[in-house]
């Protein structure tokens, strides 16, 4: 048990086969209490998160949901106001939310740019500025942010060069907190994954797929989990003198 009773806000959290909910499952099988945040969550997706953890864990696991638009900075304030209020403390934070759109630059028109940024890095500018108010005062907590290969390879397989910048954003943001807050205990960490088995891949032919898949020297693309579980490293006290450093969960396909 990595995180025992440790009060865990995983964004990015909706869809059951996606990052953030990979994340929180193995979080709760680590013993996390687990509040899934995502634009959009509801109760019915709340409901079916905690069934599928419970079924995973084979325990009554603590989750709850929230929903909260991270482009909006009040939204991530009420997100830690509420956490704080139903759990009394927040441990750690893990931002996975993000959106893509497969686009070459010269189609990138501004409200495209903006949109991109607005939720990816200003999104994650939201969460970790309301998530350190919170942690500066306990002098403690730990961030983990999912960022993306695309941000250093110069482009994805699905991201045009808005997703790409969105992500290196990310980086330099979360190198940025761990300077900053280092001396408070608080740590924040990144994780690039590559071409990982999620909804995000959905646009993506079998044949294309197939094609990347060779070219990557483990020869498949990434599982869920297995972002997760470099996200269970960085939270937890196994990481405990690991700060500002990013994780390449990417197959090989990027060695640098
Ligand atoms: N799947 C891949 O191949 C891949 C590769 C590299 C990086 N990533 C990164 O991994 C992370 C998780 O992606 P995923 O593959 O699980 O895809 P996903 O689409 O399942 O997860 C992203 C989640 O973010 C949520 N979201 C979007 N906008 C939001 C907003 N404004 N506020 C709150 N939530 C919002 C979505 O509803 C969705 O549930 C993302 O940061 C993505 O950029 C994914």
């Amino acid at each position: 048990m990595l995180l025992q009773d440790k009060v865990c806000v995983i964004v990015g959290a909706a869809s059951l086969r996606g990052i953030g909910y990979a994340v929180a499952e193995l979080f709760a099988e680590h013993g996390a209490k687990i509040i899934a945040v995502d634009i959009l969550m509801n109760d019915i997706i709340t409901s079916e998160i905690k069934a599928s953890i419970d079924s995973k864990t084979g325990r009554n696991a603590y989750v709850s949901g929230i929903r909260c638009d991270i482009a909006n900075s009040a939204d991530c304030r009420q997100l830690f106001k509420e956490a704080l209020s139903r759990y009394g403390t927040v441990d750690c934070l893990v931002n996975s939310a993000a959106i893509v759109k497969a686009q070459s630059m010269l189609t990138i028109e501004e409200a495209d740019y903006d949109r991109i940024m607005g939720v990816n890095l200003k999104g994650a500018f939201n969460l970790c500025k309301s998530a350190l108010e919170v942690f500066a005062e306990r002098k403690s907590g730990t961030i983990v942010n999912v960022a993306s290969v695309a941000a250093q390879r110069g482009g994805g397989l699905v991201g045009g060069a808005h997703y790409a910048a969105s992500k290196g954003g990310v980086i330099s943001l979360t190198r940025t907190i761990a300077r900053e807050f280092g001396p408070l205990g608080i740590r924040a960490n990144v994780v690039c994954p590559s071409m990982t088995e999620t909804g995000m891949l959905d646009g993506m032919t079998a044949e294309r797929q197939k094609e990347i898949e060779m070219s990557i020297p483990l020869q498949r693309a990434g599982r869920p989990v297995e972002i997760a579980g470099a996200c269970l490293f960085l939270a937890s006290d196994l990481s405990g003198y690991v700060t500002g450093a990013t994780i390449d969960v990417n197959g090989g396909s990027h060695i640098h």
